[in-house]
């Protein structure tokens, strides 16, 4: 019900609630015996007082009814009692004003109301704001015309006029104070934004040019990495990494970190304990076969037949490489959510039992205690002294995102997270059993390859839809679902993507930090206030939730009927955060000529060869920095600056290092890494 956001499938879906409340007036007003037309003629004096009873009937009816489909209402009585009153009070002036003008001055203060109520500070831009006051404006205008020419005072009701002026102004000058009281970074003092993205363009150069050059140079410094030989076909894989200008060759940390922890068990016990994996009920698990020769790869389920396009990303990928890796078979997880969790062996034991595992259904449960049994007792704070520390005056900006992604440094993840509060499905595989998987917690043992979502058509990147910076909108976007964790009760107060969506719409009670300048010191300041400018953040789709936590959330959440794919690339800032699993469009954002803002706790294939702050901004599971990040990069001039660069940096580098040939020269690696691991000759180490 807001002016420039109207749709026209929306307004027409509008005509059904007024139809039925027509029906139910209709239903209820006393009736003229005598009259046999289907609309009555009201007398409103007559008919107020058994109306009016019928009507509270009606609500207690209705109010029981909800009550056996959702459970007692939540909202408070006294709230909730001010609002029936001024409801009644509205009723008695409107008739009141409708018997001494007419029924349309009536519809001309609905208007006034509605457009001049909207809470300025939630606009997303100046000329929504504006345009409601102007239309305020207008409505009152019109009511003042229509009333009888002999009502005293008229001109009075112009003062009306600043219910909406006022809340405006003071939103153009908490926007304009905001702006003014942000403080002066010089060269001697650097914004942290400013500090991290220097120390990321050294992080990134390194990473950049350090790759080995020659075989001989990538063969040693696999083995000065990894202590071990490399797996049969490596100088093969190499000369096709060089062939196709791989810009990375040495950096593949996450396969040695993922694969090595099963060097444990022999290649006989890999392969029995897949299969034995594979025919557990209800394990959700894909046996893939992949044939050297044709490269193709065949897939099987115990009960499933949609392979949710595993087998189409392998062939895909693997279509060069025809005779040039062995016949091998791996596990391929159904769900989105990571599945293994290695066992440690306890003291006393010297060796884990390898031969089996446990599979445990913690669908719908919280998983924290579970994934993080095996953390160490206590976590010694890292003795990173020796380090440039990076002044954030006291703002979580993410520093150091190995250790920001750290479960068990951080205890508190277990109420920030749907994935760890309540997963919508989640079957835990204890035991050395490798289940390849598109993403995985820190704690967790899945093989990471690249998601098939990545592959799909709703996720690419398309260059006609993207803008040129100057042109996108100046502040950050966000819409989806709530996809993420299912919700019963009250947790989904908990879950990312609600807390996030509650911090970008400014709702429930929430103090914002920002930068501050006193003096010469530049501190941290507590304010409510969250420029809505700034935030373009909605759901468009409510749902894995029970009946009463669907209920609660759609009446907390500004929902958005539908969004747009691609209406990201319209905003300059674009966040991205998990879902169930890994999030598909984080490929599209980065390739766009926007700025990624990425949260998450689950780990990718492609993280050895991505820079927070250089390709894209990292963001803590708290989000306290996100008030003062997005004011810096939306309102300040050096910030824009700063936002368009790695905009630039991300998009650059999503050319050269996330091309599909990259993601082959990935997969090929690991396959013979795998192939290694299954080698029915290879022993336990
Ligand atoms: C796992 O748990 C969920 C939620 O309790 C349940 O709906 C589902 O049927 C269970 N699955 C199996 C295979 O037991």
């Amino acid at each position: 019900m807001t002016l420039l956001n109207w749709d026209l499938w929306g307004s027409a879906l509008s005509t059904v609630p007024l139809a039925a409340l027509l029906l139910i007036y209709v239903t209820l007003l006393p009736r003229n015996s005598k009259s046999s037309r289907i609309l009555p003629l009201v007398d409103i004096q007559d008919a107020i007082v058994p109306l009016s009873l019928r009507v509270v009937v009606v609500l207690v009816a209705a109010l029981c009814v909800q009550t056996v489909y959702f459970g007692f209402p939540r909202s408070c009585i006294v709230p909730t009692l001010s609002l029936g009153m001024a409801k009644a009070l509205s009723w008695y002036f409107t008739t009141q004003t409708a018997q001494h003008a007419s029924w349309c001055t009536v519809t001309a203060i609905g208007t006034f109301s509605i457009t001049s109520t909207r809470n300025p500070f939630t606009f997303t831009s100046d000329t929504h704001a504006l345009s409601h006051v102007i239309a305020s404006f207008l409505a009152l205008g019109q009511i003042i015309y229509m009333l009888p020419k002999h009502a005293k005072m008229r001109s009075i009701l112009w003062g009306f006029m600043l219910v909406s002026l006022m809340p405006y102004l003071a939103n153009l000058y908490a926007v304009s104070f905001q702006q003014s009281s942000a403080p002066d970074f010089d060269y001697s003092r650097q914004h942290p934004v400013d500090a991290l993205m220097e120390k990321a363009k050294n992080d990134f150069q390194r990473l950049s040019q350090k790759q080995s050059q020659t075989y001989k140079d990538a063969y040693a410094e696999y083995r000065r990495r990894y202590s071990a030989e490399p797996p049969p076909g490596f100088e093969a894989w190499y000369q096709f990494a060089a062939s196709h200008q791989s810009p990375i060759i040495d950096d593949f940390d996450l396969i040695y970190d993922t694969i090595s922890p099963f060097w444990k068990i022999s290649g006989k016990e890999v392969l029995a304990i897949m299969g034995d994996a594979q025919r557990a009920p209800g394990g959700e698990l894909w046996l893939c076969g992949f044939s050297g020769d044709s490269a193709k790869t065949q897939c099987s389920h115990p009960s499933r037949t949609d392979d949710r396009h595993v087998k189409l990303l392998f062939d895909t990928l693997s279509e060069d490489l025809r005779g040039t890796i062995p016949d091998l078979s791996f596990l391929v997880s159904h769900l989105d959510e990571p599945r293994v969790l290695i066992p440690r062996p306890s003291l006393g034991e010297k060796k884990v039992d390898s031969g089996h595992f446990n599979l445990t259904n913690l669908s719908h449960q919280p998983v924290w205690d579970a994934i993080t049994k095996y953390c160490p007792p206590q976590t010694i704070p890292s003795a990173a002294k020796t380090k440039r520390k990076i002044e954030t005056f006291g703002l979580p900006f993410v520093t150091d995102l190995h250790k920001a992604m750290d479960l068990c440094q951080h205890p508190q993840y277990s109420q920030m997270h749907g994935l760890f509060i309540s997963p919508p499905t989640f079957r835990l595989i204890e035991g050395l059993v490798p289940i390849l998987s598109t993403g995985a917690t820190s704690t967790m043992g899945d093989i990471l390859f690249p998601s098939p979502a990545y592959m799909e058509e709703g996720f690419q990147y398309d260059k006609t839809h993207d803008v040129e910076w100057d042109d996108k909108r100046n502040n950050l976007y966000w819409a989806g679902s709530t996809t993420g964790g299912f919700a019963s009760g009250d947790q989904w107060r908990n879950y990312h993507r609600q807390r996030f969506v509650e911090l970008g719409q400014n709702l429930g009670v929430q103090k914002h930090y920002y930068l501050r300048q006193r003096g010469h010191i530049v501190d941290r300041a507590e304010s409510p206030f969250l420029n809505g400018r700034s935030f373009d953040v909605a759901f468009s789709r409510i749902f894995g939730c029970q009946a009463q936590a669907c209920r609660d959330q759609k009446a907390y959440f500004n929902s958005k009927a539908w969004a747009d794919k691609d209406r990201a690339l319209q905003s300059r800032l674009v966040f991205d955060l998990d879902g169930n699993g890994i999030s598909g469009r984080y490929y599209k954002l980065l390739a766009s000529k926007s700025v990624p803002l990425k949260q998450t706790v689950l780990r990718e294939w492609h993280d050895d060869r991505l820079v927070p702050w250089f390709h894209y901004i990292p963001i803590s599971q708290g989000m306290r920095e996100v008030p003062e990040l997005v004011f810096y990069l939306t309102s300040t001039e050096a910030g824009q600056q700063r936002a368009k660069e790695i905009a630039e940096q991300g998009r650059d580098w999503f050319s050269k290092a996330f091309r599909q040939v990259d993601m082959t020269i990935y997969v090929y690696r690991l396959l013979l890494e795998l192939a290694r691991l299954q080698d029915p000759e290879r022993k336990a180490s």
